[in-house]
């Protein structure tokens, strides 16, 4: 079976790039962002319309904010009820360096994704 790849930020930018380009060269890949309209868009739109047809079910999706550590826990566990587990994180999310929340980022969140 293919790899399988975690990817935060996937709703828009490098993160839904990468995931398209990675389903293309027939990779799986479970896409996450804490924006529910930009992940929306990229699964039900973007990517339905060039991924080909035999390769519809290579990808999953959650809305998930890092910084929420139940929301974390549920994409993992679907990614891995999904496909078996995780191979690759890709970490692309992106905010204003300055808003970024660090004290809630918990260290349960840290720990997974270091
Ligand atoms: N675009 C560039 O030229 C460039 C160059 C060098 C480095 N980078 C870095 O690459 C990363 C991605 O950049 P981009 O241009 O694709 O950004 P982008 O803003 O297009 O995409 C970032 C995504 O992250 C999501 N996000 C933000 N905070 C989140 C959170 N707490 N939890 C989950 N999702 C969250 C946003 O909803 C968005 O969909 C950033 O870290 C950026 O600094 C970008």
């Amino acid at each position: 079976m293919s790899k399988v790849f975690f990817i935060t930020g996937a709703g828009s930018g490098i993160g839904r790039v990468t995931a398209r380009e990675l389903l293309l060269k027939g990779y799986r890949v479970f896409l996450t962002d804490y924006n529910d309209a930009f992940l929306e868009d990229t699964c039900t739109v973007h990517l339905p319309s060039i991924i080909p047809e035999d390769r519809q079910g290579n990808f999953q999706w959650a809305q998930m904010n890092v910084c929420d550590q139940g929301q974390v826990t549920n994409a993992i566990e679907r990614c891995v009820q999904a496909f078996g587990g995780i191979d690759i994180l890709v970490n692309s999310l992106a905010c204003p360096f300055s808003s970024f929340p660090l004290d809630a980022v918990s260290n349960y969140t840290l720990g997974i994704f270091s």
